[in-house]
């Protein structure tokens, strides 16, 4: 059964969908079978998997609001990834959820019957804590964080981390805190240095902070330009191997929650 996790970041341009993106090129390569969810209405997961959102009849949105089944939006878009896409409809969606009964539970209810033909249902959340996130952090059984090598990024991540003590409390007592994951960090300048040192010793021994830090390269915003991923686009890039150590990673978390949970 299907390892579900939520990407999530209330400030924008922390590098989820990068993330998303990436790490699921890796496990493909590596033969796992990933289902990536778009709950993003800016669409940049399915652009950037070169999917033409204007050609698209049903999206997570008719999910969401309406009685579709996930099984029939979804689009290959690797061998072993399959990707349930998303577009501008989606931004109306969390205003049409609020009227909703159990509102923060369509994703999860969306996502069960499809759960057995999946290793990893990685879900890409927009930059905000509203219902469609909330949705993402019930379906959840772990919820990554990825965290720009910056001053607010850090502040930003204080914030997450109550809130998502409140998710545990309210709506998902299982949902495990895989950790927060540096990404964007330019190691040119002692700015990004001092975060990192900072993020480091604030969460020691409360929240997970990954080895692994994804460096800042231009390469990460050509790669989707060419609907492709960075070990695709440049293989023997410092960016490429950033991807394949922090994929390594992240199976050994997954493994490690699995057994715990
Ligand atoms: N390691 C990196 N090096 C350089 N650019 C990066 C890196 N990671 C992400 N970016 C760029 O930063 C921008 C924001 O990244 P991305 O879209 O992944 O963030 P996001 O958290 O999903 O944003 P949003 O909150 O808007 O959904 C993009 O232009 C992306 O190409
Ligand atoms: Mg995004």
């Amino acid at each position: 059964m299907a390892h579900i996790v939520a990407f999530a970041n209330q400030k924008g341009g922390t590098a989820k969908t990068t993330t998303v993106t990436n790490l699921a090129g890796v496990l493909n390569e590596l033969g796992r079978r990933v289902l990536l969810v778009d709950l993003d209405p800016q669409a940049s997961l399915t652009i950037g998997f070169g999917v033409d959102v204007s050609g698209l009849r049903e999206t997570v949105y008719e999910v969401m609001i309406g009685d579709t089944a996930l099984r029939d939006v979804i689009v290959p878009v690797r061998e072993y990834v399959d990707l349930a896409p998303a577009n501008i409809n989606l931004s109306v969606a969390e205003l049409q959820l609020v009227s909703e009964i159990r509102r923060e539970d369509r994703l999860r209810h969306a996502l069960a019957p499809i759960r057995d033909a999946y290793d990893y249902i990685l879900v890409d959340c927009p930059p905000s804590l509203g219902l469609l996130t909330l949705n993402a952090l019930a379906a959840a059984d772990s919820v990554l964080i990825p965290m720009s090598c910056d001053y607010y990024a850090l502040v930003g991540v204080r914030l997450l981390l109550d809130t998502l003590r409140r998710v545990q409390e309210r709506l998902n007592p299982d949902l495990a805190v895989l950790g927060v994951l540096p990404t964007r960090y330019d190691s040119r300048t002692l700015h990004a240095k001092e975060v990192l040192e900072e993020v480091r010793a604030k969460l020691d021994g409360q929240t997970k902070v990954f080895e692994t830090v994804i460096r800042e390269t231009v390469r990460f915003k050509e790669a989707p330009i060419q609907g492709q991923t960075i070990t695709e686009y440049v293989s023997d890039h410092p960016g490429a191997d950033d991807f394949r150590r922090l994929t390594q990673e992240f199976l050994d978390e997954c493994e490690e929650t699995r057994i715990a949970q």
